[in-house]
């Protein structure tokens, strides 16, 4: 089938290359002419596991090819993917314009029928005002022209993207016309093989969705920040609260993990953007406002830790961070803890020092040359002259370090570990104090 893809971000991008590899013609369409260069360079402009050898393999096969011309991207594809972003207003609701300017293009340029599919993670009503701006497009160019609008929220995590792309556990679709379903279940047959995970519903029941899950896997990481929090005022040990309740399988051992609060691209902005749609009419969203300000209470619990470690006084010290990115296996520093607790560092005079396995660049893009902050090549050589060691990432190569080798390179033998990896017990074997998350040290 010829599919057409607009926006050749994160979400673009994994779309189009995985319907690419099961056979279809994708077109990407991107306004970016950079970016367009590059991807037709070879280059790939974010990081993400399998990607780049999969980009490689569809360009060589003919099956994948990325241009500037939206135009001749309307020609081609009977699905026509709006996969550009949806960054937040200054109040945090989700900005449309994007999307709207691709729903414009599109009726601007179309001449038979056209299935506009919605994979940008977008307000519930989002499909109806796409599907009103074609048709005021279509009546100024004095044109009948059929299209349909259809709901297909993306639930790929980064760093796993292509595999929850290839092996859904739910492939959601909103439409009230029974036909676009079929086109659509036909387009996702080759990943829908053997297991049914194809749900169609209507639109705004398939918007919906999207924020839901998301919204839920951030309430069950506040929760358990929340815990944590209550578990060190009792005394108690979060950890083992959390193999405590993980093996009631109402509750599961999944994103129950306490730490220094979520980031990413993803749960701070949907909550938010669900929170501000629900206000907007007239619902207050209670415990959404509650998830939102214990996760941004959370990101600052470790330069607390921190700080108090030294007495409050953190001027000249020189602090060693292990992870910059907002989870592992990505250089994606959106809304990353890391970003909060370096700012608070900088604030009360003290300096970084930060080792991460791929981010480096990234933060070097976001905060440019500046004397209180240093990037080291390894784990070790990190924490070379530096007060103390933070743990902000769960990167692999974190969880068993040689703590005799921590030990002997800090000033001060002391770790914080903000994702509760490290074996305390080693640690504190090894001559360190050791400060993590939900735990008396
Ligand atoms: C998230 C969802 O997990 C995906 O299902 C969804 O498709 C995606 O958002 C999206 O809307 O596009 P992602 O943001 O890539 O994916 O990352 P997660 O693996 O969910 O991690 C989010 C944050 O939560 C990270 O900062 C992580 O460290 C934190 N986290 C996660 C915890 O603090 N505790 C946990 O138990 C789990």
């Amino acid at each position: 089938m010829d599919v057409t893809i607009f926006g050749t971000g994160y979400v673009g991008l994994v779309t189009g290359t995985c319907l690419a590899e099961v056979g279809n013609r994708v077109l990407c369409i991107d306004i970016d002419p950079d970016k367009i260069e590059l991807l037709n360079n070879g280059g790939v402009p974010i990081y993400e596991p399998g990607l780049e050898e999969m980009i490689h393999a569809n360009r060589a096969a003919g099956r994948l090819r990325f241009s500037t011309d939206a135009k001749a991207g309307v020609e081609h594809g009977l699905f026509q993917f709006i996969a550009v972003g949806t960054p937040p207003d200054e109040d945090g609701s989700a900005d449309l314009q994007y999307v709207l300017a691709v729903a414009r293009t599109i009726a601007e340029h179309m001449n038979e029928y056209r299935i506009l599919v919605d994979k940008s993670t977008v307000p519930v009503g989002t499909a109806d005002r796409v599907a009103a701006t074609v048709r005021e497009v279509l009546e100024r160019r004095g044109q009948k022209i059929e299209f349909d609008v259809v709901s297909n929220p993306e639930f790929l995590k980064e760093g796993a993207a292509i595999e929850d792309f290839m092996r859904p556990d739910r492939i959601i679709v909103g439409t009230d016309n029974p036909r676009t379903a079929e086109l659509l279940r036909a387009l996702y047959a080759p990943f829908n093989r053997n297991h049914q995970r194809f749900f169609v519903m209507d639109v705004r029941s398939a918007e919906l969705t999207k924020y839901a899950a998301n919204a839920m896997l951030a309430t069950k990481i506040s929760f358990m920040n929340e815990l944590s929090n209550i578990a060190e005022a009792v005394g108690a040990d979060i950890e083992k609260v959390r193999i405590g309740i993980g093996s009631d399988p109402r509750i599961g051992y999944q994103f129950i993990y306490p730490g220094c609060g979520y980031g990413g691209s993803c749960f701070p902005k949907d909550v938010r953007a669900l929170e501000r749609t629900a206000n907007a009419l007239g619902y207050t969203a209670e415990l959404l406002q509650a998830v939102e300000a214990v996760n941004l209470r959370q990101k600052r619990v470790l330069f607390q830790k921190i700080r108090d470690y030294f007495g409050g006084d953190l001027a000249g010290r020189t602090i060693a961070l292990w992870g910059l990115a907002f989870k592992p296996n990505t250089d994606d520093m959106r809304e990353a803890s890391s970003r909060v607790l370096m700012e608070c560092l900088w604030e009360a005079g003290a300096r970084v020092q930060a080792y991460d396995p791929v981010a480096i660049k990234e933060a070097q893009r976001i905060y440019g040359e500046r004397a209180d902050l240093q990037f080291a090549r390894d784990a070790l050589s990190v924490l070379d002259r530096a007060d103390a060691l933070v743990l902000v990432t769960e990167w692999s190569e974190f969880r068993s370090p040689d703590f005799t080798a921590i030990r002997a390179r800090l000033r001060h033998p002391v770790i914080f570990d903000g994702r509760n990896i490290l074996d305390g017990d080693q640690a504190r074997a090894a001559g360190l104090t050791y400060i993590s998350i939900g735990r008396t040290p």
